[in-house]
């Protein structure tokens, strides 16, 4: 069967199905194709924190009523070092705020919103950059894709960035650990975020609801889940979140458990002949600065803009630069996420230098009100272009 629409989208995470969204309103029609069930992408658990400028974003486009019913504002997070706790307050120093919403929850929020051609459990892709020509297999059934544009949304592991691997440079960075994360059936045990540094390595207290938090632990890349039973994993917690003034970390039954790579990963172009790259297909960032998602928000609100110039006043000029205009921002957040990582971390090699370092970076950033800003505007997000 052949189809013809404006822009193929490939992959129905929050790159794809936002910029569908976003190019409705805009007049542009698209069809997307994922290769996962409904069922799987709404229940997919992975980024929490939404910047300031991602929440204005879905409330512009009418896409957050239950985000602004069920997500948490928080004015601040904590960093927790030398046994105590320091709020770094993103209200005073930014008048901004971030909220705590699961990844999942935008993804139902987006399909529920959904208006047009989207085809989950799709097999057998193929992306032509040069004809614009997705053909995949739907049902049993060979399906031929005829767009003007494809946008490559399709995470880390899609098939878009290989399509165009001989026109990339890649620019990458791999961590000597990993996060464990859990999600538990227990109330959170604080107002906002711990970001722990401990000589026991890093910890990370979240949430996700008033009955459900989310738990990172440092561990090692090659981490073997086997060796973390439960208990382990509350009585590792309560010691890298301890404090003098004491701390009770509430537990519960776990919903998930699983360990995240991290890994720093760019490349340049975004962008070749009729194929635009968005979000994890050309960039990952280490999770310590919250910002996966929201780049990947970033990403095609640029490519929207650029394509509603491009149909409206047959002006490719924001086309042309869509890989010099989205990689300036991600650059700064590849550069914000690496510093929180390396800032949090322990060195398991345990050298008593970069030890040295970190704390006093961390002091600096609780006492000095310019670092503390510093931090405070990169994690509630820059503005978006
Ligand atoms: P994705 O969400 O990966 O969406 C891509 C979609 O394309 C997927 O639905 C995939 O199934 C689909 N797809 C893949 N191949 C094909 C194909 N051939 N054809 C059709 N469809 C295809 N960020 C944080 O900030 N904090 C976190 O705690 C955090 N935890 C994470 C945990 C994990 C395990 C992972 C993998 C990522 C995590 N991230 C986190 C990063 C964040 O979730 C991503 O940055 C975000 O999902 C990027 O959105 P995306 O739409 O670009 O990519
Ligand atoms: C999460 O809640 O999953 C989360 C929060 C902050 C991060 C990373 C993950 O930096």
């Amino acid at each position: 069967m052949n189809v013809r629409t404006q822009v193929a989208i490939v992959g129905a995470g929050p790159a794809g199905l936002t910029l569908a969204h976003l190019l409705r309103l805009r007049g542009i029609d698209s069809v997307v194709i994922e290769n996962r069930s409904r069922e799987y992408v709404e229940h997919r658990i992975r980024a929490g924190v939404l910047e300031h400028g991602t929440v204005q974003l879905l409330t512009e486009a009418g896409l957050a009523d239950r985000l602004h019913r069920e997500g948490m504002v928080h004015e601040g997070v904590e960093l927790l070092f030398d046994n105590e706790g320091h709020r770094i307050d993103f209200a005073a120093l930014t008048g901004k705020s971030i909220t705590v919403y699961g990844q999942h929850e935008v993804v139902k929020d987006l399909i529920a919103a959904h208006e047009g051609p989207l085809h989950f459990e799709v097999s057998d892709v193929r992306v032509n950059p040069s004809s614009a020509v997705v053909e995949f297999v739907h049902n049993g059934q060979k399906q031929l894709l005829q767009a003007d544009f494809i946008a490559g949304c399709d995470g880390f592991h899609g098939v878009c960035r290989p399509a165009i691997a001989d026109q990339l440079t890649v620019y990458e960075r791999e961590y000597p650990f990993a996060w464990l994360g859990i999600l538990a059936e227990a109330p959170p045990s604080s107002h906002e975020l711990i970001y722990a540094y401990s000589p026991r390595g890093f910890a990370l207290h979240s949430m996700r609801s008033p009955t459900v938090t989310r738990n990172y632990l440092q561990v090692r890349p090659d981490e073997n889940l086997d060796e973390w039973p439960d208990e382990r994993i509350w009585s590792e917690l309560r010691a890298r979140l301890d404090r003098d003034s004491g701390f009770t970390l509430a537990d519960g039954p776990l919903l998930e458990k699983g360990v995240t790579a991290m890994r720093s990963f760019v490349v340049a172009p975004m962008q070749h002949q009729k194929l635009f790259l968005a979000g994890d297909a050309a960039h990952i960032v280490p999770p310590t600065g919250a910002k996966g998602l929201n780049l990947a928000v970033a990403d095609v609100k640029v490519l929207a803009d650029a394509l509603e110039l491009h149909y409206a006043k047959g002006n490719d000029a924001a086309l042309a630069a869509y890989t010099e205009t989205s990689l300036r921002r991600v650059w700064r957040v590849q550069h914000f996420s690496w510093w929180m990582t390396s800032m949090l971390h322990l060195d398991r090699d345990g050298d008593p230098f970069a030890h040295q370092l970190q704390l006093s970076q961390l002091r600096y950033t609780v006492t000095s009100p310019a670092a503390a800003t510093s931090l405070a505007e990169n994690y509630v997000g820059l503005p978006l272009p």
